[in-house]
């Protein structure tokens, strides 16, 4: 999708890259922004102070025990897919927003996330217009745009640098609005109310895409949802009395797979509107539930040698979740090899299946329009992937 001139700026761009010595640089992105939810929070969640312990396990033992080998706030037992995108893109790991210390422009020159644990797209008064609370936190992805909007100054005084700081970075929209779903779904809304939801938070992120891009951006990856019926917590929690409810080949629960991908498809038809409206941005669907179903397809292929529905963390059961005993809890029990499993928590992947995810969707053929065209350096990867099968 790129015109032949931006090629020529992106190549001018690396050979300068290169001679100014820069350590993190590879003539693509120089930067990632990032919204979302727990499936990107790389820390927010732990400097959030209204946050209760109890409804954020990932702030204790044994999360994060994989990689960073302590609790950083991610959901899972080692590195997110935006870490593996920022090793690709030979960037540090992108800080939260929320840290400790001052913000300043050193720090967010990389990027920045204002993803959080726990966040939905809709924000809360509109949450609360469909009967919906979310008692995790007020976090949306109105409040994570107004942050961003109050960041901006911190990285530049200056309008045009803000603007092409924007413009340069990869900006990741997401996963959002996989909780929009979650929340009343807990509360017992069936599958048929929560299709009425969907364009709600489609339009939802579309505004936040629009708004951007007004702001400069050029290139947006923006996720999917999940097989969230393949995941160990709705499994257990939305049980299915006939054989015919799941899907023989996986054991997922086939109704939420396909809700899944209704809320994909829609979202899919609101980017090609806004591609129609903007044909100089990049605007790439992030295909998060094939990439995904992969590995609930088959397993073994990726080293999953203990199935994929049953979590590595939990409190016991068929799928290894118990919502009362989560992963965490004092009588929570954790896998010796998070590697070979898909779940981490029951809710939320190991860094093993987030890997493999990473892999398929920047290197392999699970985004619209295939990543690799529009950034050949970073598909060919070398850092942190190499290592491991
Ligand atoms: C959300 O906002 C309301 C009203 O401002 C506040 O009372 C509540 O504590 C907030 N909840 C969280 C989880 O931050
Ligand atoms: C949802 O249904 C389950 C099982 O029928 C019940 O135990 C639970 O209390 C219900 N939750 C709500 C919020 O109604
Ligand atoms: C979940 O754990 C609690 C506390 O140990 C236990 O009472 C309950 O029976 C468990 N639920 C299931 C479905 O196993």
């Amino acid at each position: 999708m790129a015109s032949s001139s931006s090629n020529i700026f992106s190549f001018v761009g690396f050979i300068m890259m290169l001679w100014s010595g820069s350590l993190y640089a590879n003539g693509c992105y120089t930067s990632i922004i990032s919204f979302g939810d727990s499936i990107a929070d790389t820390g927010n969640v732990k400097h959030l102070g209204s946050i209760t312990n109890e409804a954020f396990p990932s702030l204790f033992p044994p999360y994060g025990q994989t990689f960073f080998h302590e609790p950083t706030g991610r959901c899972s037992d080692g590195r997110l897919i935006i870490d593996f995108l920022a090793e690709s893109l030979e960037l540090p790991f992108i800080p939260p927003y929320m840290h400790e210390g001052s913000a300043n422009m050193e720090k967010f020159k990389h990027g920045v996330n204002f993803a959080v644990a726990g966040s939905t797209a809709m924000n809360s008064q509109h949450l609360a217009a469909e009967g919906i609370q979310n008692a995790a936190t007020n976090a949306s992805l109105e409040v994570e745009l107004q942050w961003f909007k109050h960041s901006l100054p911190l990285i530049s005084g200056n309008a045009l640098d803000r603007r092409n700081y924007i413009g340069q970075s990869l900006i990741l929209m997401g996963e959002i609005g996989g909780n929009d779903y979650n929340i009343p779904m807990r509360d017992n809304k069936s599958i048929e109310d929560m299709e009425l939801f969907v364009p709600l938070v489609v339009n939802t992120i579309a505004l936040a895409i629009n708004e951007l891009i007004e702001m400069g951006a050029q290139t947006l990856v923006v996720p999917g949802n999940f097989p969230i019926g393949c995941s160990p917590a709705h499994l257990t929690v939305m049980q299915g009395s006939e054989d015919e409810e799941y899907d023989p080949t996986t054991g997922c629960l086939v109704r939420l797979n396909q809700f899944a991908e209704y809320h994909n498809q829609m979202l899919q038809t609101k980017l090609n509107q806004i591609r129609e409206f903007h044909p100089d941005v990049n605007i790439i669907y992030a295909d998060y539930y094939n990439a995904a179903m992969q590995f609930y397809r088959f397993p073994n292929k990726f080293g999953f040698t203990n199935g994929a529905l049953k979590a590595c963390c939990g409190g016991g059961g068929l799928y290894n979740y118990n919502s009362t005993v989560t992963c965490g809890h004092e009588s929570a029990t954790v896998c010796d090899e998070p590697d070979r499993y898909v779940s981490w928590d029951g809710v939320h992947l190991t860094e093993a299946a987030y890997k493999v995810i990473f892999k398929g969707l920047f290197q392999g053929p699970y985004t619209t329009p295939a990543y690799s065209s529009l950034c050949p350096a970073s598909s060919q990867m070398r850092v942190g992937l190499s290592s491991s099968s």
